[in-house]
């Protein structure tokens, strides 16, 4: 028999804890065989598709005959939504075979999830049940680092962590980034205006994050590209990429080499310290505590890749539905003043954190189920804020919403340390858009998305314009 080739998926649940026994399983018992059906098998990945291929369900008794149960899945990646609202409405605490994880979907279930680290842990790393854990040389490297990221972290070392940070993180800190952002925008949208058309993900969405937080960070604007290249095979990793590349060992030189040039950078600073993030995290005490050297430079790599990955991709998801839904750009254009709540409304609508993974530290009787001690659970943040439990008509874009408490940065403990940063970046990049390109369009081209679980991002993002317009700053 052919083995099959090992995606992704494999290797990310190799590194949080799926054993291969249970993933040989898991894909022998699918139907329709291998994991991921990309669109060489007959699907073109067209946004918004209704769903229509099956699958059967191992756990639980509902039938369902017409609905394909695997996230994983290409049509699922590409829009999931509809299979969300299945199952809110269905199977709210859902057995996933394809992930081997226990996929929580309404919106108050979501929020009990944030509310009790105690009983759903971030520290994948050390509280996953032992029968998950992996002892592969690549997957301990990797783990080394990421342990110690604040968001991967438990009470009470995730508080010590999380004060020391926020200290180098505060809003007060980052108001510098404001001129930074505008005039990074403006220059990148002056490379391209004449031409009368761009791809705003490498041309705007990549470039600006990626510069503000190198700015920010001490990182010299000209290790951006390698830098990129890094954080790209991490991205792979903890997105959960679902399609057939085999690049877990890549995604662990990636972190690697991202390990050996923040020591690089700290030995620097520690030569002749400057006035940024880095060097505040050296300096950072909160308690009589400080941070490790390692803690620094882990967390170096955190706030970098966090700051660039997931804003590149609010921008774009943000962007893509503007111009998808003309009537709201066009009251956006007029109203400047909706920006504020716009983005929230954006973030909301197709954030770029779907999900994210949590460990129960005990059974957990719930809507008719049992979580088990040392499963893992995914909380379905991009299903949560389009549960109409909580938002009325929730798969309608409407930039006057004002979406109360969304969850698109989580809640609680974890909440998103750089959401001020993200919607900074994400009103200056859309205001001046409209301001400057009013008659901005999308391209033919029909975008599609990253094949990622945990990270959602369209992979480019084509746009038009008239040349002749005023695009002055
Ligand atoms: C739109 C952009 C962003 C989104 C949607 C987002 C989303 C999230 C989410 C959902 C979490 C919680 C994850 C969990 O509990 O498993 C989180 C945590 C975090 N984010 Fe963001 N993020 C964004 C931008 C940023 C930026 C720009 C930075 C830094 C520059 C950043 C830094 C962090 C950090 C440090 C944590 C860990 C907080 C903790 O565990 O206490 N994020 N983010």
């Amino acid at each position: 028999m052919r083995r099959r080739a090992r995606s992704h998926v494999d290797y990310a649940f190799e590194a949080i804890g799926v054993p291969t026994t249970v993933r040989q399983a898991v894909c022998i018992t699918r139907k329709g065989g291998s994991g991921w059906r990309a669109p060489a098998e007959g699907w073109r990945g067209a946004v918004g598709d209704p769903v229509r291929t099956f699958e059967q369900r191992d756990r639980g008794g509902v039938d369902s005959a017409t609905v394909d149960l695997d996230l994983k899945s290409w049509r699922n990646v590409q829009d999931p939504f509809p299979l969300y609202a299945w199952l809110r409405d269905h199977d709210p605490v859902h057995w996933s075979k394809s992930l081997n994880a226990w996929v929580i979907t309404r919106y108050a279930d979501v929020v009990r999830v944030f509310d009790r680290p105690e009983t759903f842990a971030s520290d994948r790393f050390r509280k996953i049940d032992e029968r998950y854990a992996s002892r592969r040389p690549a997957v301990q490297a990797v783990a080394e680092v990421l342990g110690h990221w604040l968001v991967f972290r438990d009470p009470p070392d995730h508080d010590r962590l999380r004060g020391l940070l926020q200290s180098s993180f505060t809003p007060k800190q980052l108001e510098s980034s404001r001129d930074r952002v505008q005039t990074t925008v403006d220059t990148l949208l002056d490379r391209v205006v004449a031409r009368g058309t761009m791809d705003f993900i490498s041309e705007l969405a990549f470039p600006l994050p990626a510069t503000v937080i190198a700015g920010l960070m001490g990182v010299p604007e000209t290790d951006l590209v390698r830098i990129k290249a890094w954080s790209d095979r991490l991205a792979a990793y903890l997105g959960g990429a679902v399609d057939e590349r085999d690049n877990f060992v890549e995604a662990s030189a990636g972190v690697a080499a991202l390990v050996d040039y923040f020591h690089a950078l700290l030995r620097e600073r520690e030569r002749g310290p400057q006035d940024d993030l880095i060097n505040l995290m050296l300096r950072a005490e909160h308690g009589g505590e400080h941070l490790t050297r390692d803690e620094v430079v882990a967390n170096c790599v955190l706030l970098l890749f966090a700051g660039h990955e997931t804003t590149t991709n609010l921008l774009g998801n943000g962007l893509f539905h503007l111009l998808r839904h003309p009537p709201q750009a066009a009251l956006l254009q007029a109203h400047p003043e909706l920006l504020h709540g716009a983005v929230e409304e954006l973030l909301r609508y197709d954030g770029p954190v779907p999900a994210t993974v949590k460990i129960a530290t005990d059974d957990i009787p719930w809507h008719g189920r049992t979580i088990g001690r040392g499963d893992m659970v995914i909380p379905c943040l991009a299903s949560a804020n389009r549960d109409p439990r909580q938002f009325p008509d929730p798969d309608t874009l409407d930039v006057r919403r004002q979406p109360e408490r969304h969850l698109a940065f989580a809640a609680g403990m974890h909440f998103c340390l750089g959401a001020w940063l993200a919607r900074l970046e994400a009103r200056i990049v859309l205001g001046t858009l409209f301001r400057r390109l009013p008659s901005l369009a999308l391209g033919p081209a029909q975008p599609r998305w990253k094949p990622m679980l945990f990270l959602r991002g369209l992979e480019s993002l084509p746009l038009v314009w008239a040349r002749d317009e005023r695009s002055e700053p």
